[in-house]
């Protein structure tokens, strides 16, 4: 029998920085879907990507002094790229596409031609704002307070020779899908489409630029790029092979069963995707889900704002199951959540450490303690092993509902139901109060038993968002594969001969929330170091100075008789120099986080000599010592000039 598809996706990402925690929220739900949907024996596909053309990037290429697909190249494969992170967030995309691939270059001429030869596209002038950080256009009516109203930034003037798509065309076809089918979830961002985009009357969409050339060219007018919203929807198929040669699956997993976006592009995918494929004659993806976004402090995490959370740090000090739970568990996928480090460490220390962690320690303890961990057939059940099998099977079934709603937050709270019960019966049952009598034997094994098996069907539930500590916890309790699996999510009363327990280190142990809160300050200072440059040199000065002018600077070696410490400053020296005039000179100098007085005395610097005398701190200093500055990871180095000592006080350099 054919096996049910399921093809799912996430945005494809711009990589003009590294990635956030927020980037990968929207992944790690659709990975958990993914994996969801393996387990229940689809054939899944789960496409990611990057989206790499446009404004912005041919812009950091520039500043950085890279090609763009250098820059590109080294977010998306480089060290901590892209794909590290999604190999760290154990995301088991089934393909990776990049938009300067070859076969989609090739796949977007076409498609674009194909719209040009059936009409939709015409070529026109473009007069409207522009906001790059977002790659849109807008119209004045569309802005909010004069700024773009995706970011709040402010937009720049456009006029230019463009492609245009007609998006007027499709409008009511687009209204109709979005009012009355439920292609669009959740249900409150219909509304915010039809109101903000349909109503207003939906402009024909600029779908080429003239001005940066990093993007794909029209291949009948080179002149023009394809708009990056053209060229990065188009993803989707393409990296099917739609149009291409490269992959040969469009007829099998398309249409999407879902596309995962955050609410800001939903957008471009409820209006301009669907219209371009309608455009196309292909069929339109089953659905678009448009989640919430991860904010820090209230606003949305991104780099511009400077409130970025980086995963790595996370997930090297917590666990990348628990950063993954965390994000599943705590914000319902369809709103915005707020990211603290302070929740993240409540939600380890109770749902993991506390509610899971001492549920799998527990029961493995008391199954070795008693029963040497293989826990024979029999045992003797009671009406509260059936009232917690009720209760597992409610908490599957409606686990299942949730997942199939992409409620991750409630579909874990099902798994944590049971999780908690389980520990409640611990507690009714008290093994350990059995364990005195030899004749409640066949009743301590019976519940050793149900505890194995509330343990291993909560196993099979969090395996989708939880895949490693699924696998340990399969582990422990020697789970052989065929209880792994879906079809075995249902709580058996009669689970003989699978058990064979170990005990091992806490799968969640506990965190200190001081220590740990600590430590995450440290390692963004030191990572917010590290990602400064190793060395920086002060910029060249442009303006000129002629050489008369110069030669009027007076330099002389200087050796140094004495150096104090001026009282109340932290930062000035007080030098007495030899200048080999025999009257010893005075020059203040402002190196005292650099050198200690003491080792400088005897040693021979440079000094300008011919300065106007200055007071500071009420002395007098005539002159300036020369030295040599930089930076190095952000931190300001200076290096008094020293030369030969055989040099005599008073030489002149020039
Ligand atoms: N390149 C486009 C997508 C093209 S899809 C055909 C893009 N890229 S992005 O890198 O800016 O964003 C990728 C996804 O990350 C978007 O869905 C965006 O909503 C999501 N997030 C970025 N910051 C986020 C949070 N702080 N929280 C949640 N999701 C966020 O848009």
């Amino acid at each position: 029998m054919n096996k049910e598809k399921f093809y799912i996706t996430t945005p494809i990402y711009y990589p003009s920085d590294k990635l956030h925690i927020g980037h990968a929220y929207c992944t790690v739900a659709t990975d958990a879907m993914a994996r969801y949907k393996r387990l229940r024996g689809c054939d899944v596909m789960f496409l990611t990507g990057t989206d790499e053309h446009g404004m912005k990037i041919e812009d950091k290429a520039k500043e950085a002094g890279v090609t763009p697909k250098q820059f590109v190249d080294n977010i998306v494969e480089g060290p901590r790229g892209v794909k590290d992170l999604w190999k760290l967030m154990n995301i088991s995309y089934d393909r990776f596409i990049r938009t300067t691939d070859d076969y989609h270059v090739k796949a977007i001429q076409r498609i674009f031609r194909k719209m040009y030869d059936n009409g939709d596209i015409y070529k026109g002038t473009y007069k409207g704002k522009y906001c790059k950080p977002c790659e849109s256009f807008w119209t004045e009516s569309q802005l909010v307070d004069g700024k773009c109203p995706d970011c709040g930034r402010e937009v720049i003037d456009a006029e230019e020779e463009a492609y245009f798509f007609r998006l007027s065309k499709y409008a009511d076809r687009v209204r109709h899908l979005l009012e009355d089918t439920d292609f669009l979830e959740p249900r409150s961002r219909v509304n915010e489409m039809v109101n903000n985009f349909i109503k207003p009357g939906l402009e024909d969409l600029c779908v080429s630029r003239t001005s940066f050339t990093w993007g794909i060219p029209v291949d009948f007018d080179p002149g023009h790029v394809v708009y990056v919203w053209v060229d990065a929807l188009s993803n989707y198929i393409t990296a099917l092979g739609f149009m291409n040669d490269q992959y040969h699956d469009y007829e099998k997993y398309w249409p999407a069963d879902v596309h995962f976006v955050g609410k800001e592009i939903v957008r471009f995918h409820s209006i301009i995707w669907p219209a371009m494929l309608m455009s196309l004659g292909e069929p339109l993806p089953k659905k678009v889900y448009g989640h919430g976004w991860l904010n820090f402090g209230g606003e949305k995490m991104s780099k511009s704002r400077g409130n970025v959370v980086d995963p790595y740090i996370l997930a090297e000090m917590f666990g990348v199951d628990a950063l993954r739970f965390f994000m599943l568990r705590t914000f319902p996928f369809g709103s915005d959540g707020n990211f603290t480090n302070e929740l993240l460490i409540q939600t380890i220390n109770t749902d993991l450490a506390n509610d899971l962690g001492n549920l799998v320690s527990r029961t493995t303890a008391m199954a070795e303690k008693y029963f040497g961990g293989d826990l024979p057939a029999g045992g003797e059940l009671t009406e509260a092993d059936r009232e917690l099998k009720v209760l597992a099977d409610e908490a599957t079934a409606n686990y299942e509902r949730q997942m199939e709603a992409f409620q991750f937050s409630n579909a874990l709270a099902e798994a944590w139901r049971l999780i908690s019960r389980a520990n409640k019966y611990i507690d009714e049952n008290a093994p350990w109060v059995l364990a005195r009598d030899e004749a409640r034997r066949p009743r301590l094994l019976a519940v050793m038993k149900n505890l194995c098996e509330a343990i291993r069907v909560s196993a099979i539930l969090i395996a989708p968002v939880m895949p490693d500590t699924a696998e340990a916890i399969f582990q422990r309790l020697g789970v052989p594969t065929d209880g792994r699996v879906w079809d075995a999510a249902r709580y058996d009363l009669e689970t003989d001969g699978w058990w064979k327990t170990v005990t091992g280190d806490p799968l969640f142990p506990r965190i200190d929330v001081d220590k740990a809160l600590a430590q995450l300050e440290q390692a963004k200072a030191e990572a917010a170091k590290a990602a400064l440059p190793d060395l920086e040199i002060e910029p060249y000065t442009e303006e000129k100075v002629d050489f008369d002018t110069f030669c009027k600077s007076d330099f002389r070696a200087v050796k140094v008789k004495d150096c104090q410490s001026v009282k109340k400053s932290d930062k000035l020296l007080r030098f007495t120099l030899d200048d080999g005039t025999g009257v010893d000179r005075q020059i203040l100098s402002g190196i005292a986080k650099w050198y200690k007085p003491e080792e400088l005395v005897g040693k021979t610097l440079v000094a300008i000599v011919n300065l106007p005398p200055r007071k500071m701190m009420g002395l007098e200093s005539n002159g300036m010592l020369i030295s040599a500055v930089h930076t190095e990871k952000g931190e300001e180095k200076l290096n008094l000039l020293m030369v030969d000592d055989a040099i005599p006080a008073g030489a002149k350099l020039c």
